[in-house]
């Protein structure tokens, strides 16, 4: 089993390293990846400090070159890089093709994973593929226990008291160039419990900053009231609708950027109301559903004094009682029990 682990951080490091070759060293790599990546304004500290990289057309390059190197089929699937299939030459082909690539890193900095982005959106004319290829589940991956950037993040997270949790790989590579660098992704997935303790090993701060869209609320909205239980402090930024933190940090500059997180940053607590209250209207029967909700997710944190203080803010905000509040959300911690 360790020898296996060891094997496929061995292999998975052999394939980054020739992700970048072909990047740099390849007319194919340079014309198209190297472009992509300066086109979307990623300078060369910024990619080579993330390790970014290049997978080209032909079906089994990287096979390839890893059996002339005398690693096996068998490692290059169970490393998820290799697909294998009856009657070709290398029994196979490569997972990532015609791909940009972000290798992904272990909190320690090994390479386990990767996602592989293409770089046409244009679906025609790439036969419906989706905009993101990632790593499947290994021996060394297991998604939901990951963040993206962890690894170029932890330093500046513990520094700074606080984690932005952003969306996607792109959101963390333009953050990390603007000079904000504690900063991860969860990858496009709702946040897990392995996730909230990884950053918890760093900062109880947390930040999310989720894509100005209904899908990126959504997610936002979802799933945090697993965070409030871990005992962390949760406070969120939205951006305006169409814009995620790349494309905002680049359309305003970094130091708006950074005004604008110093400026919008709201507990989530105080977000969640406003938000479902603003959905509720003046519907009595939806005020008070927003309320269970609410007082549902204040129930959720650990500490007394903070849920006292919540209970006080939330009651004037929805102007009912505090000590309506807080018997109903007595009633659902008993419930609970
Ligand atoms: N994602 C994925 N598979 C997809 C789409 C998205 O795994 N088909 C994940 C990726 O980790 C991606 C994140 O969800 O980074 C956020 O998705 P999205 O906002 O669509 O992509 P961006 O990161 O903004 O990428 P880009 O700016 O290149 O469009
Ligand atoms: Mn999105
Ligand atoms: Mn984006
Ligand atoms: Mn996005
Ligand atoms: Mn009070």
């Amino acid at each position: 089993r360790q020898n296996e682990r060891e094997s496929l951080f061995i292999v998975l490091n052999f394939a980054k390293n020739f992700f970048e070759d072909q990047l740099l060293t390849t007319e194919e790599g340079q014309s198209i990846g190297l472009s992509y990546f300066r086109e979307r304004g990623f300078n060369d500290t910024t990619r080579k400090k993330f390790e970014l990289g290049y997978s080209p057309e032909a079906w089994d390059a990287l096979a390839q070159a890893a059996l002339a190197k005398g690693y096996s089929a068998e490692i290059l699937e169970k490393a998820g890089l290799f697909i294998p299939r009856e009657g070709s030459a290398t029994g196979g082909y490569d997972r990532f093709r015609s791909r940009v690539i972000f290798p992904i890193h272990s909190v320690a900095g090994k390479v386990i994973a990767f996602g592989a982005r293409i770089m046409k959106t244009d679906s025609a004319a790439k036969g419906h593929q989706p905009k993101y290829l990632n790593s499947p589940e290994t021996a060394v991956y297991h998604k939901s226990e990951v963040l993206y950037g962890i690894f170029q993040a932890k330093n500046a997270i513990r520094q700074a008291d606080v984690c932005y949790l952003v969306e996607g790989y792109t959101d963390v590579v333009s953050l990390h160039q603007a000079g904000i660098e504690n900063v991860v992704a969860s990858s496009g997935t709702s946040l897990t419990v392995e996730q909230i303790r990884l950053i918890g090993r760093f900062t109880p701060n947390v930040t999310i900053l989720y894509d100005g869209d209904a899908a990126g609320l959504k997610a936002a909205l979802r799933g945090l009231d697993l965070v409030l239980e871990e005992g962390l402090n949760v406070s969120i930024v939205t951006f305006p609708p169409g814009e995620d933190p790349d494309s905002y940090v680049r359309l305003i500059g970094t130091e708006a950027f950074k005004d604008y997180l110093r400026k919008s940053a709201r507990d989530f607590i105080t977000f969640k109301t406003t938000t479902l209250l603003a959905d509720a209207g003046e519907d009595p029967f939806r005020k008070a559903a927003v309320i269970g909700e609410v007082v549902g997710s204040i129930v959720r944190i650990p500490d007394a004094i903070q849920r006292q203080i919540f209970f006080h803010k939330i009651a004037e905000m929805m102007r009912v009682d505090e000590q309506m509040l807080i018997s109903e959300g007595n009633k659902l911690l008993r419930k609970q029990k």
